[in-house]
């Protein structure tokens, strides 16, 4: 069976989560509301918009739909100062070693991000290329634990979902690529992933000979 690998982004090939929580850490101050990194693992994997309603909420605060857009539009402008630097050397460790051996074995690779940043990103780490296909944040309706990003990649690589893997950081990505009835490998804490089918720390844990298994399987 033909196997598709499909990758989210921040956090998974970029780590890009530091950035986008000082980003929504200097909108939470203004609000008064206590933010945290552990809060912070909440907005992983989740759209922007659902973001800052989950921020709002931990603040039992109630905000008019225009105070929203406006601290949407400031939080990217922000998020987007960091990214202005980005180059290859962000590429999180071990990354790079998989994508090349994916393609020397011919297989198909996705992006699946719920972010509407994801072609610049891929653009400055120099990785764009790697990648058949593209699903973002622009692309979707339902975000992520919804797996209609997942989907959206699997049938453009013309794949059933269930010869689909799913390499994913959030536990709402994790659920997508579940329910999506994808092969989800989890990368990070293995306390925070529990329902990822494999875990590893980081792709500097995941050998070749994992990634041909996968293939064969
Ligand atoms: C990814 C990140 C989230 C982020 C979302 C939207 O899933 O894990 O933290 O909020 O993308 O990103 P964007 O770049 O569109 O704001
Ligand atoms: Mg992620």
């Amino acid at each position: 069976n033909k196997k598709a690998f499909i990758f989210d982004l921040d956090g998974v090939i970029v780590d890009t989560a530091k950035y986008h929580f000082l980003a929504w850490q200097k909108i939470a101050k203004e609000l008064n509301i206590d933010f945290t990194l552990e809060h912070n693992e909440l907005l992983k994997g989740v759209s922007r918009v659902r973001s800052l309603d989950i921020i709002l909420e931990l603040g039992n605060v109630e905000a008019s739909q225009e105070d929203k857009d406006k601290w949407l539009i400031q939080k990217n402008e922000d998020y987007l100062t960091y990214l202005v630097d980005m180059n290859e050397s962000e590429i999180l460790p071990g990354v790079f070693t998989i994508l090349k051996f994916l393609k020397e074995k011919n297989q198909p690779i996705a992006l699946g991000s719920a972010s509407k940043n994801a072609r610049p990103i891929l653009e400055k780490t120099g990785i764009l290329s790697y990648f058949n296909v593209v699903v973002d944040g622009n692309d979707v309706t339902n975000a992520k634990p919804d797996p209609e990003v997942f989907l959206i990649a699997a049938k453009l690589l013309n794949i059933s979902p269930e010869n689909a893997i799913v390499f994913e950081d959030s536990v709402a990505g994790v659920q997508a690529a579940n329910t999506g009835k994808m092969t989800s490998v989890g990368i990070g804490e293995e306390s925070i992933l529990q329902e990822a089918k494999y875990i590893f720390k980081d792709f500097t844990e995941i050998d070749t000979d994992f990634i041909e298994e996968l293939i064969k399987e």
